[in-house]
């Protein structure tokens, strides 16, 4: 089983529209996929509890950092293949805890100065680990300034930008039917920039 931590210490950037979007679509194409939701909030849970029963199943496990070791090696014996973890704001314990356990780790930001401020501030820890690191920007206005201006933001942090969401209603359609916006029936913006993100998932999991 391969691990993909989303972290961000910023409340609101996007880690559980992005935790629900990438292990629904690994789930739609065939892998068993399992969302591991750190955060007491439990949008990750409640994602799950209304996930349509028709649809590919997104095993949903709670845990906490204590207990996380324990909860993945009960995933591996199901046959789980990937676990997400959507870890909760302003929890440096989750961080790290999560950021230990994985494989890869994935941060959303959204594209303004503050946030990308707040970004950097937890790159030196997820460094150390050692563990690839990917950036999604996400609610992003494709065609402005203050795009650009993120994406050079990343570019001096040296580190891949692995996609830019769109800010788009269709993510909250989705969040809030327990789909994943690449299971909303027809072809739009939002399928391919998933789809991006899960690529890298795949490319990076799969060097691990
Ligand atoms: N690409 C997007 N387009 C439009 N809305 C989005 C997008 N991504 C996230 N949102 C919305 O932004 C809000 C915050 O997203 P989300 O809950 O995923 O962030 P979070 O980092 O998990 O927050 P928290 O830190 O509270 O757990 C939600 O209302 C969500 O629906
Ligand atoms: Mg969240």
């Amino acid at each position: 089983m391969r691990v993909l931590a989303l972290a961000n210490r910023k409340g609101g950037c996007g880690k559980t529209t992005l935790s629900t979007a990438v292990a629904s679509a690994f789930a739609a194409g065939g892998v068993p996929a399992a969302l591991v939701d750190l955060d007491p909030q439990g949008s990750a849970t409640a994602w799950a509890e209304c996930r349509p029963a028709d649809r590919p199943k997104v095993r949903l496990i709670r845990s906490r950092p204590a207990s996380l070791a324990d909860d993945l090696w009960r995933l591996t014996s199901e046959g789980i293949v990937i676990a997400v973890l959507d870890t909760p704001p302003h929890s440096d314990a989750a961080l790290a805890g999560a950021v230990a356990v994985a494989d890869a780790v994935l941060c959303p930001s959204l594209p303004s100065a503050f946030d990308l401020l707040a970004l950097a501030s937890i790159l030196p820890t997820l460094r150390q680990s050692g563990r690839p690191i990917g950036i999604v920007l996400t609610s992003v206005t494709h065609g402005t300034v203050g795009l650009r201006d993120a994406e050079a933001a990343i570019g001096s942090m040296d580190l891949p930008l692995v996609g830019s969401m769109g800010r788009r209603m269709v993510y909250q359609y989705a969040a809030a039917k327990g789909l994943g916006p690449t299971e909303m029936g027809r072809r739009h913006e939002a399928v391919a920039e998933v789809e991006a993100v899960c690529r890298w998932v795949m490319s990076t999991l799969e060097g691990r």
